[in-house]
């Protein structure tokens, strides 16, 4: 089997590329976690990518003096790598559209959100003030717009009466952590295709909507 060989971009915790790295350890997983690349030295994941023997790159975006420059450099990590394939996971630098663009279809994101609502930060936060039922994740292609773009996989969370944010992250994240390696997977099996201004799974409307494991 030719397994696809992706780069996973960090910033911090990592427990995505977690879910990520288990998924890909099983032999039949047709994805290949080829570099994990973060813009700070000290983000936990990169212990984790470690311990997994996968190869890693700091690409600090302050030695950059712009934002085109910062995102050559990570072209360029990517290349050298052979990838061909790019999971942001927690990545908390907003790309250039010309990266984005060279990117196009092969450049996935994972959202605390069930997009297109809560785009942006403290989604939890905004989702219990807003009265929202329910919560959730959403993987979806990368466009120049941030947290735009069409989405793969959506898992929702119901929202329970007295929840806090934090209590309604920890579970969306549970959720994140299903999604993410389900998302990729469709994607290496070329089974989440772009077409037009969504995906198709399986020659079918998306996204493929899951309910999570609690
Ligand atoms: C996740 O909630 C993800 O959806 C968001 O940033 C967070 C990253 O968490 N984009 P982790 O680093 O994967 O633990």
């Amino acid at each position: 089997m030719v397994r696809l060989k992706t780069a996973v971009l960090i910033s911090g915790r990592g427990s995505n590329l977690q879910a990520l790295i288990d998924a890909c350890a099983a032999p039949e997983f047709p994805a290949h976690i080829a570099l994990v690349l973060s813009n700070r030295a000290d983000a936990q994941g990169l212990a984790r990518a470690a311990k997994a023997k996968i190869p890693t790159r700091v690409v600090p975006h302050g030695e950059y003096q712009t934002r085109a420059a910062f995102d050559a450099a990570l072209g360029r990590a990517l290349a050298e790598a052979g990838v061909e394939f790019v999971c942001l996971a927690g990545f908390m630098r907003v790309l250039g559209s010309e990266f984005v663009n060279a990117w196009r279809d092969k450049l996935i994101n994972i959202h605390p959100s069930l997009l297109p609502e809560f785009p942006g930060l403290d989604t939890h936060a905004r989702a219990l003030a807003a009265g929202a039922k329910q919560h959730g994740c959403t993987v979806h292609f990368v466009r120049a717009e941030v947290d735009s773009g069409p989405a793969i996989v959506q898992a929702a969370v119901r929202v329970l009466p007295g929840d806090t944010a934090d209590g309604l992250a920890a579970r969306v994240l549970k959720a994140e952590h299903q999604a993410y390696p389900l998302a990729l997977r469709l994607c290496a099996e070329g089974r989440a295709r772009v077409v037009g201004d969504r995906v198709e799974i399986d020659g079918k409307p998306g996204p493929l909507r899951f309910e999570p494991v609690p």
